[in-house]
């Protein structure tokens, strides 16, 4: 069976792209092998530490992002990282050639109840920029070079593209390589099913209130087909169904916090995700734009989101004009 490394070789992925991928997979096993150990690694609970954005931040926040950071640090072609729980962008090689984005831990209120959660990441190329600053950061997700996530269920895979469609690899215990079990993955056009935090409703503008009605009318309304509902409250998880089976994730704008236009992050989030999901064919949208057209303003910044099958999304969005 195929390894990760062997088939980006195969797709003549730049080599240097690569090891920063390596080193960004070689530090999601030990968060894999860490979820395994579970209680017994001591990595369960709060760090009772809050991050950047006002989070209170779990054990395993803080060491999974030490993890990543340190491997990533460590690897020549890497010249900067930027995490959602580090404050600033932590320079790494001053002749590394990217930049490495992510949420170290994705969905991380599943953990203690041992349910699923990820890794997401997104490679940026550092253009020979100063990669102690913010500004050197703040590129569209157009110029992702790679995304992906790690997720750690039942099994852990690894779901990545590098620009060349969506492949998906399951990391075997034994060998502790990720092998190819699922080649170009595509996400069907059209589907029944949705996911949101529906205890968000009343906080929605009035087009996303139309939208969920009418979903939730199923074939008694105008869209005429009955839908059903998952939330997993971790997007890696709600995402990697959709990859699957097709569906729309929404994570709108809600007027709970003016400061927070949605919950999601655009840079450790909303970017490769929608990499991933344009990837595999599907659409990703704030609702006004292509999330990965947007242009950063700060690092941490917020978005709201819509993703999925793209007959869903393009429903959805019709809904505001
Ligand atoms: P994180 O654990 O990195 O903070 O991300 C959690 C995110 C996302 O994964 C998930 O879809 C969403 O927050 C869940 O939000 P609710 O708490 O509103 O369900
Ligand atoms: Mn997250
Ligand atoms: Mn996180």
């Amino acid at each position: 069976m195929q390894t990760v490394q062997q088939l980006l070789q195969n797709n003549n992925v730049d080599t240097k792209l690569v090891s920063a991928i390596d080193a960004v997979l070689e530090a999601s096993k030990e968060i894999s092998f860490l979820l395994q150990k579970g209680a017994m690694s001591g990595i369960l609970g709060s760090a009772e530490q809050e991050n950047v954005q006002g989070e209170t931040q779990k054990k395993l926040d803080v060491i999974s992002n030490d993890l990543l950071k340190d491997i990533l640090k460590d690897c020549p072609v890497v010249a900067g990282i930027a995490s959602e729980e580090e404050d600033f962008p932590v320079p790494a090689n001053k002749d590394g050639e990217f930049l490495v984005i992510f949420d170290p831990l994705d969905g991380s209120s599943n953990i203690d109840i041992n349910v699923t959660v990820g890794t997401i990441f997104s490679i940026l190329p550092s253009n020979g920029g100063d990669a102690s600053v913010e500004k050197t950061y703040l590129q569209s997700g157009r110029n992702q070079l790679a995304a992906g996530y790690v997720l750690y269920g039942p099994s852990t895979l690894l779901v990545m593209t590098t620009g060349q469609g969506v492949d998906i690899f399951t990391l075997d215990p034994e060998t502790k390589e990720f092998v190819l079990t699922d080649a170009q993955s595509t996400i069907t056009p059209a589907t029944q099913e949705f996911a949101i935090n529906m205890s968000n409703q009343r906080f929605w503008a009035e087009p996303m209130q139309n939208y969920v009605a009418d979903l939730l009318a199923g074939e008694t309304g105008k869209l005429g087909k009955r839908y059903n509902m998952r939330w997993v409250a971790a997007m890696v998880a709600d995402v990697h169904r959709i990859i699957h089976r097709g569906g729309i994730f929404m994570y709108p704008w809600d007027s709970r916090d003016a400061k927070k236009p949605g919950k999601l992050r655009l840079m450790y989030e909303g970017n490769p995700m929608s990499m991933l999901v344009e990837q595999a064919g599907g659409m990703s949208s704030t609702g006004e734009m292509a999330i990965m057209d947007v242009q950063p303003e700060t690092i941490h910044q917020r978005v709201p989101v819509i993703l999925g099958s793209k007959e869903e999304v393009e429903m959805a969005l019709s809904y505001s004009k």
